[in-house]
């Protein structure tokens, strides 16, 4: 196979927004419970009840932003249960989660707002909080707005500085709601577009009122039939009374898993059907995309991928979401990481699901240990895209195609960026069977090699991560020859992602 790989260094898409590298934590199964808190638990070290040994494979990631309380679990949960002494907060059942499941765990609500928020200060991240509008209220959001982001002397405000934070937390996210056309209150596009007025109103006007630091609201999208044109449509009913009704949101969100075949259980068919189908996160991006040029052409509203991920039919409420991480998962966010990078000029973030234990995690634990899966070596290998600009990347390479599916897999995936003189190339061969001699042309001529790294080497696709393979899927330094006049070949083995940095 040869593939050629032309990056148009003057054709700029735009700075990648670091939170395109987004995660998303949820109180469900070990994502928060076991993953990231553990409390009074002594057989790791913690910091604050948070674990250490998480946080600090985490903390290599450069986290940009995380996503919480939910997910599902949102719309159900009064943030008021998880703020002062712990031994005083309610046990609840989580609504969601432990659905005709009575043996699973309840809710103690000790990990809440100051614990999470405690979490994004060691992680130096920014916290993104979604609200409860299927059984909540927009009195109980604007609280939580005032308790996060209020300095002075409110009520709420001393209850933060009494439960040990006298700055206010200064959150800029909040997401209005979560799958609010289903487990999140089961709207029509034209009822969620009601009560996303109401919401952001009152969100809004608490942060305006109180807070030194701008909000920025995220509306919750669909990726079914034409709810976002619905809802986008409804949202702009009062304009005869209201001006501007879509100065109400700066993001909209849409939600995208996908799966093919078992988690290591899969034949070669589902493993290009699973490549063909993570093509769909794309796909959802352009469609919401179009919507909102069509109804707020002048309005700089953004796509937020607020969940993204394998999601394997082994991952159930019953286990907790847990499923197996295999180089195949990992080989496929390497592409989608590659479409988004492709749209900065239209993403603003994307959270891959979820940060621990839960779904595609890039951290797995055990009671005594925390390991990184192989989807965490492509964020770390993804690392210098996150806010260099995006380069134009033109790639001809052959393409698989998949009985049934609305993609075909072109054989390699790239994406490349600037930054300061240095072009970073990410770059699958997502050939099960050959290894590829990439050509990487640079427009501009010549440059020279100042790293080259390859993942998954001769790891077979169904391998997966455990406690005691930890390092076994970190990057290889590889040769790349130099062709002169700026073209360099790269031999990528057969289902491995390469990271290439050129500086001229
Ligand atoms: O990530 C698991 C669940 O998937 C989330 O709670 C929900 O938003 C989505 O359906």
């Amino acid at each position: 196979m040869r593939t050629e790989i032309h990056v148009q260094q003057h054709e700029q898409i735009a700075d990648i927004a670091p939170d395109i590298y987004g995660h998303f934590a949820e109180h469900l199964g070990r994502c928060v419970y076991g993953g990231l808190w553990v409390g009074d638990d002594d057989r790791v070290s913690t910091e604050d009840g948070i674990r250490l040994d998480t946080v600090d494979l985490l903390r290599d990631l450069d986290m940009p932003v995380l996503r919480w309380p939910g997910g599902c679990f949102a719309d159900d949960y009064d943030w008021t249960d998880g703020i002062g002494p712990r031994k005083e907060r309610p046990t609840r059942r989580n609504m969601f989660w432990t659905q005709g499941r009575r043996d699973l765990p309840e809710e103690p609500n000790t990990f809440g707002t100051d614990e999470f928020v405690r979490l994004c200060e060691m992680l130096d991240t920014e916290p993104y909080l979604a609200v409860n509008v299927g059984s909540g209220s927009p009195d109980d959001a604007a609280d939580w707005v005032e308790y996060c982001n209020y300095g002075g002397g409110t009520e709420l405000a001393e209850r933060r500085e009494e439960n040990g934070s006298e700055d206010p937390h200064g959150v800029k996210y909040w997401g209005v709601g979560n799958e609010n056309w289903g487990c999140g209150g089961r709207f029509s596009p034209e009822a969620y577009a009601e009560q996303y007025r109401r919401y952001a109103t009152y969100l809004r006007g608490a942060n305006g009122m109180l807070s030194e630091r701008d909000m920025e609201l995220i509306a919750c999208g669909h990726i079914e039939g034409d709810w976002n044109r619905e809802f986008l449509d409804a949202l702009a009913d009062c304009s005869e009374w209201v001006e501007g009704p879509y100065d109400l949101m700066e993001h909209m969100s849409v939600h995208r898993y996908y799966e093919a075949g078992g988690d290591t259980d899969f034949d070669d068919e589902d493993y290009y059907r699973l490549l063909a189908r993570s093509r769909q996160v794309a796909a959802d991006v352009d469609d919401l995309v179009e919507a909102l040029s069509v109804y707020a052409p002048d309005n700089d509203i953004s796509v937020i991928v607020d969940e993204w991920g394998v999601w394997h039919p082994e991952a159930t409420n019953t286990n907790g979401l847990e499923q197996e991480h295999t180089v195949r998962d990992a080989i496929s966010a390497a592409g989608v990481l590659d479409d988004l990078n492709a749209r900065a000029d239209v993403v603003s973030m994307a959270n891959i699901a979820q940060t621990v234990n839960v779904l595609q995690c890039l951290v797995q634990t055990d009671e005594t240990d925390a390991w990184p899966t192989p989807t965490y070596h492509v964020y770390d290998l993804y690392k210098p895209h996150m806010g260099a600009t995006a380069l134009d990347t033109v790639v001809d390479t052959e393409t698989e195609t998949v009985d049934d599916e609305s993609f075909d897999v072109p054989l390699v995936s790239a994406s490349a960026s600037e930054r300061d003189g240095d072009i970073y190339v990410t770059l699958s061969n997502r050939s099960l069977d050959d290894s590829d001699a990439v050509e990487v042309t640079l427009t501009d001529g010549d440059a020279s090699v100042v790293g080259a790294e390859t993942l998954f080497d001769g790891d077979a696709v169904d391998e997966y991560s455990t406690a005691d393979n930890a390092d076994a899927f970190a990057a290889e330094e590889i040769d790349v020859g130099d062709q002169g006049d700026g073209t360099f070949l790269v031999e990528a083995p057969a289902s491995s992602v390469v990271g290439l940095t050129l500086r001229q």
